[in-house]
């Protein structure tokens, strides 16, 4: 048992404490997460350290940790099965995100996409936890020393700043830490609002008919998808350039059902969207009934969080502990044991 466990490969992601999982956030990331944690080992956090680079509100933030853990073990994060653990409750985190710092060049900070979009939005009060975002995240990964990392399209350019860091770390001092591989799950479809279907599917759209929450109940799932926008043609068919609504929708059906785009074109040749809108809202309401189930019972049991985090959290701190003591003797640091 042991042995089979340590010759696994190490999966390592993360993702901030935003309250409520979308739709997007399940099919394009959670729901692969958990299909990994039979054949990994995984370390799955809640990064509430990156979410207070931003303005926020301690409660709001508490809240939003207790909301997310009960919805990542509502889509199958199995605390028995993985470490789900709090990214502020395991010790060194910041203190190997400092020593990264310290071998990262200012300018590849600076040239991050994420921040200078952020920076741009936060003009007023632009704190240097924002560029120093990447580092911390690169400590995430390399000090489970990770294999693979399960991520976004849009984390791509920070994953490559950690592979750098972990190169230039073995070189400076000498080899410590895998080169981690971003996982980009190969889900065909990205999945996009509902009300502006040129945009990605977010919690901060203004419109939120448009967004699908995990945790909304049957009627409204059913009446989003049903004022969901579509176009003048009035034939189901994938063309995102043409038919970016329907296509979405498509999207949607497939990644629940597993059916080909030609095969919801044929079964649904000379119906309506109408009809078509039906059977995506079946679909959702259908595949998300277990999550929401689930959701239900979790969310108003603290304890059951509190100690799947505490659990996953003690884990994680000591695969933490065994890769701190290498990394501390390598740079020089004392370690009193
Ligand atoms: N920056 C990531 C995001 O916004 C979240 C994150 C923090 C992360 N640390 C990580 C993702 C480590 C993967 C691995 O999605």
């Amino acid at each position: 048992m042991e042995n089979s466990t340590e010759q696994k490969k190490v999966v390592m992601t993360a993702a901030q404490p935003t309250g409520k999982l979308h739709l997007g956030n399940y099919l394009g990331a959670v729901k692969n997460w958990g299909e990994m944690i039979e054949n990994y080992e995984c370390y799955f956090g809640i990064v509430d350290m990156h979410a207070i680079t931003v303005p926020y509100v301690p409660a709001d933030l508490k809240r939003n940790v207790y909301d997310c853990a009960a919805q990542y073990m509502a889509c199958g994060l199995n605390p028995e099965k993985c470490n789900l653990f709090l990214q502020s409750m395991v010790k060194g985190h910041a203190d190997l995100s400092w020593i990264l710092g310290c071998i990262c060049p200012l300018g590849a900070l600076e040239r991050m996409t994420q921040y200078k979009d952020k920076a741009k939005k936060h003009k007023e009060a632009l704190n240097s936890g924002l560029l120093y975002y990447p580092v911390l995240m690169a400590s995430d990964i390399l000090i489970y020393n990770a294999d693979l990392v399960p991520v976004g399209e849009d984390q791509k350019q920070h994953i490559e700043l950690t592979r750098d860091l972990a190169q230039k770390f073995n070189n400076t001092y000498s080899p410590t830490f895998k080169i981690p591989e971003p996982y980009i799950p190969k889900t065909g479809a990205r999945i996009m609002s509902l009300q502006s279907p040129e945009s990605k599917m977010s919690k901060s759209d203004t419109n939120q008919n448009g967004t699908l929450y995990i945790t909304d109940e049957p009627n409204v799932l059913r009446k989003k998808i049903m004022s969901a926008v579509t176009d003048s043609d009035s034939c189901v068919r994938f063309d995102p350039s043409t038919k970016a609504g329907i296509s979405n929708l498509m999207g949607i059906m497939a990644a629940f059902t597993k059916k080909t785009y030609a095969e919801i074109e044929n079964e649904f040749a000379g119906k309506g969207y109408g009809d078509f809108k039906s059977a995506v809202a079946d679909v959702v309401i259908e595949g998300l009934a277990d999550v929401r189930a689930k959701y239900k019972e979790f969310s108003t049991d603290k304890s059951l969080i509190e100690s799947a985090l505490k659990k996953g959290s003690m884990a994680a701190q000591r695969r933490v502990n065994k890769m701190m003591s290498k990394v501390y003797r390598k740079v020089g640091f004392m370690n009193f044991e």
